[in-house]
């Protein structure tokens, strides 16, 4: 059994990602500048949305961050993503999801200019990539693929099963493992809360995502001997003995699915710091109006 060390990982992407932009620099071009938006007090998000904050300044992208009480109309945040659609230093715009449900979150998405929407939610970029051309992928899935190339894991003809529809990962993530590209190549099998058999499917994959939220929902009676474990679960499971007075679970019992697999992502330290990696990628393509590092 391998750790796939997302630290390791995203480490080597932003330092060649703080070189590219050094370089930007040197030749008097822009410096990168992520925009991101933040409504409401969530924990959860704002840790995530202080770490791709956090993430710019370290490779020497700038960034701006627009908190909103969570009673913002959706008018008015409207206007704010026309203003940074309109701002021609802001390079990539990102709204942290979920909103507050008053706020329709299909209309703050379409309302991104698309060649800004570096999360790649917007349906003109998910629409290129279902058609394999360049575009922003959306940063989880096209994470998990960055540290699937990096490991040089086999993925051709492989079964992956992913666990979770969502359009923030299991999607997207289903739709680039089964293209015909390295890693790629993948029978995919997308599975869902209306899924018979999840455990039977499970266990005929040569590689599982598991993105469906749940604290150790993916347990070692549903994972073959020598499969590729992807843990996108990032669950707070209450921890009086944490300072925080919560740990970080993913949806995958790791402690008796690792011993059975061939690679495994741990959580923390495992796709949640690719989602910012591939981002920030994201994002450096998008200021030198180049869409789509997957491409
Ligand atoms: N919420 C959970 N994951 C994401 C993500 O990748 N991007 C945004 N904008 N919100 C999220």
């Amino acid at each position: 059994m391998q750790i796939l060390d997302g630290k390791l990982v995203s480490a080597a992407i932003k330092a060649e990602l703080a070189e590219q932009v050094a370089q930007l620099k040197a030749e008097g071009k822009k410096t990168p500048h992520l925009a991101a938006i933040l409504v409401g007090n969530n924990g959860a998000s704002e840790t995530y949305v202080a770490s791709k904050v956090k993430s710019c300044a370290e490779i020497g992208f700038n960034s701006t961050l627009l908190r909103f009480d969570e009673h913002i109309s959706e008018k008015h945040l409207l206007d704010h993503i026309t203003s940074l659609n309109e701002n021609a230093d802001i390079d990539g715009i990102l709204v942290q999801l979920p909103l507050p449900k008053h706020i329709n979150e299909e209309l703050v998405i379409n309302n991104i200019d698309p060649s800004k929407d570096v999360d790649g939610f917007h349906p003109m970029n998910v629409g290129k990539m279902v058609s394999g051309l360049p575009t922003f992928i959306p940063a989880t899935p096209y994470g998990i693929m960055l540290m699937l190339e990096h490991y040089n894991i086999e993925t051709k003809g492989k079964h992956a099963v992913v666990i979770g529809r969502s359009h923030i990962v299991g999607t997207p993530m289903s739709i680039l493992l089964s293209r015909n590209s390295n890693p790629g190549n993948c029978t995919v099998t997308l599975t869902h809360s209306q899924t018979k058999n999840l455990k039977e499917l499970c266990l005929q994959a040569d590689i599982i995502v598991a993105a469906i939220g749940k604290p150790g929902f993916v347990t070692a009676d549903m994972v073959k001997e020598g499969a590729v474990i992807i843990d996108v679960g990032i669950n707070r499971i209450a921890d009086e003995t944490k300072k925080s007075g919560f740990r970080l679970v993913g949806d995958v019992k790791f402690d008796e699915v690792a011993p059975k697999s061939s690679y495994i992502t741990p959580v923390p330290g495992g796709v949640g710091l690719m989602t910012i990696a591939a981002l920030l990628k994201n994002t450096y393509h998008a200021a030198i109006g180049q869409k789509g590092g997957m491409n």
